[in-house]
C-alpha cells in the first residue's frame, strides 16, 4: 500500500462531481379523448451538486411535465409514467414506497412552479405559508415556524421581513411574491431545486434580481438547480449545462458555451438564430418555420424533420439516416456534446 503523499495539496473538491439527480429514459403519456399524448419520450440527464442545468425548449416540448414527474405531481389520470427511472442520490423514486418518496420530494427535491405567482393562498399571510413548510414536514411549533419564516424572508431579501411576515400575498409585488415562493422552495434546504420558468411573469429588472438571488442561494447551499426556461439570455447568464428539448425528447446537450457557440442540432441552431441579442457565429438567420408538433401525432423519423432546413430525404440521404423515417438517437457527437441529428457533424462544421 502506498502512503498518501502529504506534501501534495489535497485535490480540490469537485463541486460538480456527484450526481444528485439522475433521470433515466423517462416516458410520460397522457391518455386523452383525442388520443395518447406522448409528452416525454425517453428523457435522460443527470444533475450534479452545485450544477445549474437549463432545460430549454419551446412551449409544449415536455419541460414542465418531466419536472412534474420528478416531483410526483403529475395530473394522473390522464398522465402515466410508462417507463424509466428517477434517481435521487442513487435511489429510484419510482420504485420507492410512498412514505419514503414523501421524505425526498419537498425536503430533498423542491420546485418553484411555472404559475407560482398565482399559487399563493390569498387568505393566509405569507409568513404562515412559509412557516407551513416547517410545521408540515418537521412538526415545528407555530411560533418557531414564524421565526423561521422571518429568517427565510431575510434570506430571499424581502425588505423588512419582520414587519411584513403577517402581510397577505396581495400586499406584495410580483417580484416579492416570487421571492416568497423561493423561500418556501428552499425552506427545507433541498439538494435539488427545480425552477420552472421562474421569471417569465416578471419585468426584466426584477427577472435579473430573481436570477441573482437563485444563483446566490445555490452558491450558499451547493444545491443542484434545474432551470426550465425558453429564455436564451437567462440560460446564457446562469447555466453551466443546457439540455434542449423538442417534442418530449432531449435533442442536444452540452455546456452552455459549446452549445451556444456552435450548435450540433438544426433545432438549436434555429433557436439561436431567432434571437438577435445572442452572439452567434456568422450572424446567419435561419428562423424556424412552422409549429412544434402535436404530441398526440409526432412525425415519424426525426420529429423535427418537417421544420428542418437540413433534412435529407430518400434521394440524397445515407442509409439508416433518412430524416423522415429513421429516428436519430441522442448520441455523442464530439467530446462533451450530444445531439439527436443524423447530420450533426455537418451542422457543427457549417
Ligand atoms: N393535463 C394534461 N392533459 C393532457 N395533455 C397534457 C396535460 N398537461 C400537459 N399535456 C401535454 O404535454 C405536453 C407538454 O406539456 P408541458 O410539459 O407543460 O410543456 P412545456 O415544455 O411548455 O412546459 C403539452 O403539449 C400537452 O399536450
Ligand atoms: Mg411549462
Amino acid at each position: 500500500m502506498t502512503r498518501p503523499d502529504l506534501s501534495e495539496p489535497a485535490p480540490a473538491p469537485d463541486p460538480t462531481g456527484t450526481p444528485v439527480l439522475e433521470v433515466d429514459d423517462l416516458h410520460v403519456e397522457f391518455r386523452t379523448r383525442g388520443g395518447v399524448v406522448n409528452a416525454v419520450n425517453g428523457v435522460s440527464y443527470s444533475l450534479a451538486e452545485g450544477e445549474t442545468l437549463a432545460i430549454l425548449g419551446e412551449s409544449g416540448s415536455g419541460k414542465s411535465v418531466s419536472a412534474q414527474a420528478i416531483m410526483g405531481i403529475l395530473d394522473s389520470p390522464p398522465a402515466r409514467i410508462t417507463g424509466g427511472g428517477i434517481f435521487f442520490q442513487g435511489r429510484d423514486l419510482l420504485t420507492m414506497p410512498e412514505d419514503e418518496q414523501r421524505k425526498v420530494r419537498g425536503p430533498g427535491i423542491s420546485m418553484i412552479f411555472q404559475d407560482a405567482l398565482s399559487s399563493l393562498n390569498p387568505v393566509y399571510s405569507v409568513g404562515f405559508q412559509i412557516g407551513e413548510m416547517f410545521r408540515a414536514h418537521r412538526g415545528t411549533s407555530r411560533k418557531e415556524a414564524k421565526q423561521h419564516a422571518i429568517e427565510l424572508m431575510d434570506r430571499v431579501r424581502i425588505p423588512g421581513a419582520r414587519a411584513r411576515v403577517n402581510d397577505y400575498p396581495h400586499q406584495f409585488s410580483g417580484g416579492m411574491r416570487q421571492r416568497v415562493m423561493i423561500a418556501m422552495a428552499i425552506a427545507l434546504d433541498p439538494r435539488v431545486l427545480i425552477a420552472d420558468e421562474p421569471t417569465t411573469a416578471l419585468d426584466v429588472t426584477v427577472q435579473a434580481q430573481v436570477m441573482d438571488l437563485l444563483k446566490d442561494l445555490q452558491r450558499d447551499t451547493g444545491m443542484g438547480l434545474i432551470l426550465i426556461t425558453h429564455d436564451l439570455g437567462v440560460v446564457n447568464e446562469v447555466a453551466d449545462n443546457v439540455a434542449v428539448m423538442y417534442a418530449g425528447r432531449i435533442v442536444e446537450r452540452g455546456t452552455v458555451d459549446d452549445v451556444f457557440n456552435n450548435p450540433a442540432h438544426p433545432y438549436t441552431d434555429g433557436l439561436m438564430s431567432s434571437v438577435p441579442q445572442v452572439e452567434h457565429k456568422g450572424g446567419r438567420l435561419l428562423p424556424i418555420i412552422g409549429q412544434p408538433p402535436n404530441l398526440a401525432a409526432i412525425p415519424p423519423g426525426c420529429p423535427f424533420h418537417p421544420r428542418c432546413a437540413r433534412r435529407r430525404l430518400e434521394a440524397d440521404a445515407l442509409p439508416g439516416r433518412v430524416c423522415d423515417t429513421d429516428v436519430p438517437p441522442l448520441r455523442l457527437v464530439v467530446p462533451g456534446r450530444e445531439a439527436a441529428c443524423h447530420y450533426s457533424e455537418e451542422v457543427l462544421g457549417a
